[in-house]
């Protein structure tokens, strides 16, 4: 059986991590969790290198920690981080390998912004806004930006006001 890949994309709190843990639990794959790989191997935050040595490094480990992991000859998932495939050519780069399938994480406004107000402190890009409008502006905004690239991704799951054992399930019907 050929090797496969499945690359989760989408913003921040769209789910990428509770729906890859779940696909690894059903399918058995090996399962990575780009952000966990970067503390692991660089042995810090992903808030602390943004904080000591700024977002182009953060973005340029980011890229070659994805290459590392993505060449690996084994069945995988991976979580990307929220703007992993934004920067360089990486969306282009991850669908130009044969094993792999990308799936954006369609997530709207409204449920990112009820989700990162319980969990914003860990993320640097946001940890800063303090009123809900102020988050609801700037995720507006920088999603805007960013969904240019995440289009780009082969398959693509609506998950507002779907569990995550249902985004997994699509997932993996699509895989096929
Ligand atoms: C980022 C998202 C984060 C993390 C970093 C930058 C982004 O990952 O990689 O804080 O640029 O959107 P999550 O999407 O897992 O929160």
């Amino acid at each position: 059986m050929s090797l496969k890949k499945i690359i989760l994309i989408g913003y921040m709190a769209s789910g990428k991590s509770a729906v890859g843990r779940k696909l690894h639990e059903q399918l058995n794959y090996d399962y990575y969790d780009l952000d966990n790989y970067i503390e692991i191997n660089y042995e810090t935050s992903v808030e602390n290198i943004f904080k000591t040595k700024g977002e182009l490094y953060f973005r340029q480990i980011e890229r070659k920690s994805l290459e590392n992991i993505v060449t690996i000859k084994r069945n995988l998932i991976i979580s990307l981080g929220g703007g992993t495939p934004c920067y360089f050519d990486t969306i282009d780069f991850l669908n130009s390998i044969k094993e792999t399938k990308t799936f954006f994480l369609k997530t709207s406004v409204k449920t990112i912004c009820e989700r990162l107000k319980k969990s914003k402190i860990k993320r640097p890009l946001i940890s800063h806004l303090i009123e809900e409008t102020e988050i609801k502006e700037f995720v507006g905004k920088h999603l805007l930006e960013r969904n240019f690239f995440y289009e780009k991704s082969e398959k693509k799951i609506n998950t507002d006001e779907k569990t995550v054992r249902a985004v997994a399930n699509e997932i993996i019907k699509k895989l096929a």
